[in-house]
């Protein structure tokens, strides 16, 4: 197996840059890519305040915190993935999109690098099937926020070899997170589980069971879960959310997996939740405001 020096992740929004502060803090040399340049530079900044509350509470040192920044670089040029000995895809949750990284990817990285996905939902053996390393190719799913959540669920492709998921167990242990195994089947454990819930607190806010706040609040002191369903659903992006159930639609075929048309209509509408300032909560005032 070969020992992980620098790692390549591709896409720097919300999952991508938490993958790259991890690892970077955890001693690995890292390069971030992003087509977008302001997205680039928005991750870096994200990365910097997430690092500066972790020093805050004491959780790192600042001599910790210089230097996994020294370790990170920010690029749009993908040919600086030559020397990665892993390079793991956190884009956009559209299989067409992924299934092109990669292709660009084979372009850039070393015959010996291992690829990764970070994809919520979409099958790891099809993903796989598209590149020329199928049994090098896994799973990696983390969980938002990455820097605070202790879950990495590790997904086996149907090729998926012996020494990859080993590689994956030492990166987990590298990065003190617990692994649970997945199988490659549509949404694996955390979005079969978690999305028809929230897609189920969208319907009951739909079928006006509820409002946003009442809903939020019925689970919050309810199920003692940290955020509500709708609240959890805008963190994780409605567009992410949609994306998974349709996968879970698709790939199982039951209708008790049909996205709600609430969720479509906001998606539809460009109000995917706090990334850009408005989903089932508006985020631009001082204090998040229901939109229903
Ligand atoms: N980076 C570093 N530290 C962070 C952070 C970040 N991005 N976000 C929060 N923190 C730290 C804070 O500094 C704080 O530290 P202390 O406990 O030492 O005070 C701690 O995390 C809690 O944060 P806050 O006090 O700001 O806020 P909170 O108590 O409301 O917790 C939360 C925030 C951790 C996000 C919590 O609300 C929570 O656990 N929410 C649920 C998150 C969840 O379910 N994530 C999974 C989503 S599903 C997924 O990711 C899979 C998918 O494919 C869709």
């Amino acid at each position: 197996m070969t020992e992980l020096k620098k790692i390549g992740v591709v896409g720097a929004g919300q999952m991508g840059n938490g993958i790259a502060h991890v690892c970077a803090l955890a001693g690995y040399t890292v390069v971030l890519n992003d087509i977008s340049e302001p997205a680039l530079e928005k991750a870096r900044e994200t990365v910097e305040k997430n690092m500066q509350r972790q020093l805050s509470k004491e959780f790192i040192s600042l001599d910790e915190m210089t230097s996994a920044l020294d370790r990170m670089t920010f690029t749009t040029d993908l040919s600086e993935f030559g020397d990665v000995d892993l390079a793991v895809e956190a884009a956009t949750e559209k299989e067409p999109i992924k299934v092109d990284i990669f292709a660009k990817l084979l372009q850039n990285v070393s015959p010996d690098a291992y690829l990764a996905s970070n994809t919520s939902s979409i099958s790891i053996t099809r993903l796989a099937s598209t590149t020329d390393r199928p049994e090098r190719f896994i799973g990696l799913h983390f969980m938002n926020p990455v820097p605070v959540m202790q879950l990495i669920e590790v997904i086996r492709g149907l090729a998926t070899d012996q020494a990859t998921y080993e590689m994956a167990l030492t990166l987990a242990e590298r990065l003190n997170k617990t692994v649970a195994n997945a199988e490659d089947f549509p949404a694996f454990i955390v979005n079969r589980v978690l999305m028809p819930m929230i897609n189920e607190a969208v319907y009951t806010l739909y079928e006006g069971v509820g409002t946003v706040e009442g809903i939020d609040t019925a689970m919050k002191l309810g199920a003692n879960h940290p955020m509500g369903p709708l609240q959890l659903a805008d963190f994780i992006g409605l567009d992410t959310c949609l994306s998974i159930m349709q996968v879970l639609h698709d790939g199982l075929a039951d209708t008790k997996y049909r996205p709600c048309p609430l969720l479509v209509k906001y998606v539809e509408a460009g109000w995917l939740g706090r990334k850009v300032g408005r989903g089932f909560y508006d985020y631009r005032g001082d204090a998040p405001i229901p939109t229903r």
